[in-house]
């Protein structure tokens, strides 16, 4: 008798922050036989299987031996043969930069059904709780996602003339080349003074931004390490006034600035820079 072969869904995980997972690929790890899952996914969220589901670690393994794509393909398509519900766990979007379209490719080829599920990309969700905006009105029309990797002197085969027109540039695994990247850039008529910000382990506790310029950027990097994202554009200023995630923010607390009452007229703003305690004065009404 003919069995069943099962499903494989290959799902995005988000940028790191469990709580950025959809729901739909919270219940599918919660009902999965099998998790096969990368070095950027956050363990925590696998903190719900269920008994028995096997976890698979498919990442780089210590010493940097990275497994091959032939080898993740075949386990995707093994364990399919013999488990009803299984998982492929990537972070961020697995169809961008994540490799999903080649194993959605090799299912198809031993027609094995597959699911995508698609998830926050560390391209905007690390942009995203550093406070800044990719598009914003009067800075940024359009935003570009780029991959690092082909932006080697060795293997160049970045358009640089084009990606110089463009506005907010989000550079992925661009650690390594980032000081090239700057150089290319401003070969191509980008501004010195042009803002640059590296987030780092976007959306999770060890987030850190760091802010330059292409000009210093390409003369002196700064010390970043992987995973971050690069982000060049006007748009970086902006982390400026709306870092609402990092510790040291005071964003919530607007300093000076009192709620005195809530009502049908709208919101009563107490102004007390500048004022002694008690002397609170009504500054403005938001409606
Ligand atoms: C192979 S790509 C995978 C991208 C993933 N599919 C996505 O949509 O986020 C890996 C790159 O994603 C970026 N990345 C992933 N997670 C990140 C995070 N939490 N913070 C900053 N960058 C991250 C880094 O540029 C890293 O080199």
């Amino acid at each position: 008798m003919n069995k069943k072969t099962g499903k494989v869904y290959l799902v995005g995980a988000g940028p790191g922050d469990p709580e950025l997972m959809t729901r739909k690929a919270y219940r599918l790890v919660q009902q999965a036989d099998v998790i096969l899952y990368d070095r950027l996914v956050n363990t925590d969220m696998l903190e719900d299987i269920k008994d028995g589901c096997q976890l698979v670690y498919v990442g780089k393994k210590e010493g940097l031996h990275v497994i091959p794509q032939e080898e993740i393909n075949r386990l995707l398509r093994d364990y399919a043969l013999r488990y009803p519900l299984v998982v492929r766990l990537k972070g961020g979007d697995p169809f961008l930069f994540g490799r999903g379209g080649e194993e959605a490719l090799y299912l198809r080829e031993c027609c094995i059904p597959f699911e995508i599920v698609p998830g926050v990309t560390s391209a905007l969700g690390a942009p995203a709780y550093a406070g800044i905006p990719v598009t914003h009105r009067g800075m940024a029309s359009m935003c570009s996602m780029i991959t690092g990797h082909l932006a080697k002197e060795e293997v160049d085969e970045l358009p640089w003339d084009a990606l110089a027109a463009m506005q907010t540039l989000i550079f992925m695994m661009a650690v390594g080349a980032r000081q090239y990247i700057a150089q290319q850039l401003l070969a191509h008529g980008r501004p010195e003074e042009e803002p640059v910000a590296f987030i780092e382990h976007g959306t999770t506790s060890k987030q850190r931004v760091t802010r330059t310029t292409l000009g210093v950027l390409a003369r002196t990097p700064p010390a970043v390490r992987s995973p971050a994202i690069l982000l060049v554009g006007e748009v970086a200023r902006l982390h400026e006034e709306l870092d609402w995630f990092s510790a040291a923010s005071d964003l919530p607390h607007l300093p000076g600035l009192e709620v005195m009452e809530v009502g049908d007229q709208g919101v009563v703003l107490a102004d007390t820079r500048g004022q002694g305690e008690g002397e609170k004065q009504e500054s403005e009404v938001l409606p």
